[in-house]
């Protein structure tokens, strides 16, 4: 376990879902994209803070998220098996890396003050070691896999404790409450993210729902009933068998 406190729930929910047929490489697959997002964000920090002493930690940080997307790649199409071409087709595809990766056009530094990216980094990074914890839990079985996120678990560290410590600087310097403001305003928008994917999520399986009870109840029985209550056609109907000459000939005959 890393840092975090494991996150019993997901380990119970993932230990359904990570079974599904081709589920692990299409999620490997997508934390390859979402760490490539990462590592964009931290590059587009690095030219935009205007602390200079923080370019070298956040240069190193999108150097770790740069190798964790090319790990998590290798781990997906390794996953693959006879799913191959559609993984590689996956990690590909435009569309899987917007809903995975970065999906704005600004940066997000630029969307807020550093004090806030930072508070976003802390939150995002101690989320993310629970998560792999419970992944690595899941996939325990596999040596490679289990080193890739050994790897992955010391980089996260790091990244912790960095923007952690940056933040203890902030509260140092007499800003305590902006550093509170921050993290209280980053926990209340991935909430709301949070539950807005989930609300996704379950809009599509009540909407399959519904349309399988009324497949089921109303159209299943309605297709058996007009078989049943079939009459004979009164439009076209086919000619007989005296008659089944090719229509141009019939015409030139009569013609
Ligand atoms: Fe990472
Ligand atoms: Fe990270």
């Amino acid at each position: 376990m890393i840092l975090e406190r494991r996150d019993w729930v997901l380990w119970a929910i993932s230990s359904v879902i990570w079974r599904l047929p081709g589920k692990v490489p299409s999620k490997l697959a997508g934390f390859s994209h979402t760490e490539f997002g990462s590592a964009l964000d931290m590059l587009a920090a690095v030219l935009e803070t205007p602390r200079r002493e923080m370019r070298a930690r956040y240069f190193r940080h999108a150097l770790d998220e740069l190798k964790h997307a090319a790990m998590f790649r290798r781990r997906s199409l390794a996953y693959a098996g006879e799913r191959v071409k559609r993984t590689q087709a996956m990690l590909d595809d435009s569309n899987f890396i917007r809903e995975h990766g970065i999906n704005d056009a600004d940066s997000l530094f630029s969307k807020s003050e550093e004090v806030e990216f930072l508070a976003f980094v802390w939150i995002a990074e101690r989320r993310a070691a629970q998560q792999f914890d419970v992944y690595a839990d899941l996939l325990k079985n596999d040596e490679d896999t289990q080193d890739m996120f050994a790897e992955i678990a010391k980089d996260e560290r790091f990244h912790i404790s960095y923007s952690r410590y940056e933040l203890d600087r902030y509260e140092a310097k007499g800003k305590a409450e902006e550093v509170k403001d921050a993290v209280d305003r980053i926990r209340r928008r991935r909430f709301l993210e949070a539950w807005l994917r989930f609300s996704v999520v379950l809009g599509d399986f009540m909407s399959n729902l519904w349309l399988g009870i009324l497949y089921v109840l109303v159209i299943a029985p309605s297709s058996v009933l007009a078989k049943l209550t079939e009459k004979r056609s009164r439009g076209f109907v086919r000619p007989d068998d005296e008659w089944d000459e090719p229509l141009f000939e019939r015409a030139q005959m009569q013609a």
